[in-house]
């Protein structure tokens, strides 16, 4: 691979950004990756703890940098030390109800760091970008399962709506300049670990969503999981979720870069016919300014095919209740995971699934793990990283303790 190389990926210590690490080098990008390690474990003198894994899975190496977006010089600075051709852009804030509490925060990690990193891709002229969305973007979704042209934007919550708001500022910086060749991802719910346990979900963050904190119950980390809700319209009471394994949807963003890379070379020789770029209403304005006839139109969804700032949906298609979930989970890892039905969570959705159409026609990409194996990866993955933090701990006690609790009543060496 000549052009089309090096990957510029944000928010790459992260789950999803980890775990797309691994398919992008075993697709043979190189990668550049940044972090600012708000929510991902902090190694030792900057470094990823799960990419020095991802390193150890792949037998590659990744290129690293401690770096926040809202950092723009030392964003740029980076960006300039390597010629990158593409950007892969995971970095967020994603806790729903701390979005709540904290707007402002999520606002500006979320849109300014995303402006940041476009103004530094614009004045290093990349201009290739795969933006991590989400289904949430839909809101309660009018009908099932969802498409693409799906309304969005009567989103309840804070973290859901800087989703949105980037996504529209895409598709207006992809209408102005024509150099811009954007996909937006829409994922369902991930959950997983990669195949070798080695890496997968460890947010510094506590654990919300459903698949972590059933694992963690099921290791008896945690005494029940409460689910929230047994009397909704589905086929046993509890809420509806399209899960998608990880890397699943890590092998979506390579499938993306690929339309990317094909849409670039379309772009380039369209640009090359014609000079200049005209959208259809210029062209249509245009056409009435010399012609004197109107043209009536309206408009309608996206024509498959047609090159604009592009969104896929990355789900299995499949709908899955709490209970098949949790029944699923038990028998695959053949543990007991106890339960008790209690209220509806406030701001839930009911169902939720993908029509993944879209993706399959024109990204060429389908999901390929089924439940059961998606169950078995998290389990796995749990194990390997509980034994991994006993060890970090006992870490973390010898060297801010190197004389126990001698000098030192309330933790951590004063050098006294
Ligand atoms: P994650 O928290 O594990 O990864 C995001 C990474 O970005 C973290 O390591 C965090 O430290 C980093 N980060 C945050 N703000 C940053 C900043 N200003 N500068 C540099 N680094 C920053 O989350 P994830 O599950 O891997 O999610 C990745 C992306 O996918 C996010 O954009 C998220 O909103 C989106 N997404 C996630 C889910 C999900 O359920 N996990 C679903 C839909 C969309
Ligand atoms: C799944 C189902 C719960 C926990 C979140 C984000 C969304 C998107 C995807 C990022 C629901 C039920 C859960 C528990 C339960 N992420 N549940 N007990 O709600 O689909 O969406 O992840 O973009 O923005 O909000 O995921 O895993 O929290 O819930 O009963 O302890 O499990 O009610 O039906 P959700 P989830």
């Amino acid at each position: 691979m000549s052009a089309w190389s090096t990957v510029f990926v944000t928010g790459g210590a992260g789950y999803i950004g980890s775990h797309c690490i691994v398919e992008l080098l075993e697709a043979g990008y190189s990668v550049v990756a940044v972090d600012n390690f708000t929510n991902s474990v902090n190694g030792q003198g900057g470094e990823a703890p799960s990419l020095k894994r991802v390193e150890q899975i792949t037998g590659k190496t990744v290129t690293f940098y401690q770096c926040d977006l809202l950092d723009k010089p030392r964003l740029n600075k980076i960006f300039c030390e390597h010629k990158i051709d593409c950007v892969i852009h995971f970095a967020a804030m994603k806790a729903v109800g701390e979005s709540m509490q904290v707007p402002l925060l999520y606002y500006k990690n979320n849109i300014i760091g995303t402006i940041n990193l476009l103004e530094v891709m614009k004045e290093n002229d990349c201009y290739q970008l795969v933006f991590s969305s989400s289904c949430t973007v839909y809101g309660d979704p009018e009908h099932l399962p969802i498409t693409e042209d799906h309304p969005t934007g009567s989103v309840t919550n804070v973290y859901g709506r800087t989703k949105f708001f980037i996504e529209e500022m895409l598709k207006d910086i992809s209408h102005a300049e024509k150099s811009w060749n954007i996909i937006s991802l829409r994922y369902f719910n991930p959950v997983g670990a990669h195949p070798s346990g080695l890496i997968g979900e460890d947010p510094t963050k506590a654990f919300t969503n459903l698949m972590p904190y059933m694992a963690q119950v099921a290791m008896g980390n945690k005494p029940s999981l409460t689910i929230f809700g047994g009397d909704y319209d589905t086929v046993d009471g509890t809420g509806v979720r399209d899960y998608i394994h990880i890397m699943d949807l890590a092998s979506g963003h390579v499938a993306a870069l690929a339309k990317l890379k094909k849409d670039h070379l379309r772009l380039k020789f369209y640009n090359l016919g014609l000079g200049i770029g005209l959208s259809v209403r210029q062209l249509i304005e245009e056409f009435t300014a010399v012609t004197g006839i109107p043209i009536r139109c309206k408009i309608g969804p996206r024509r498959v095919g047609d090159v604009d700032s592009l969104t896929y949906n990355l789900g299995t298609g499949q709908g899955v209740s709490v209970l098949q979930l949790l029944r699923t989970f038990e028998a695959i890892t053949k543990t007991s995971v106890p339960f008790q039905i209690e209220a509806r969570r406030n701001g839930d959705i009911v169902s939720m699934y993908a029509n993944t159409s879209l993706a399959a026609q024109e990204l060429g990409w389908k999901s390929k793990y089924t439940l059961e194996q998606m169950c078995k990866l998290c389990v796995r993955c749990f194990q390997v990283m509980v034994d991994a933090h006993n060890g970090e701990d006992f870490w973390r006690w010898q060297t801010m303790n190197p004389k126990g609790y001698r000098n030192n009543s309330s933790g951590g060496d004063t050098g006294n």
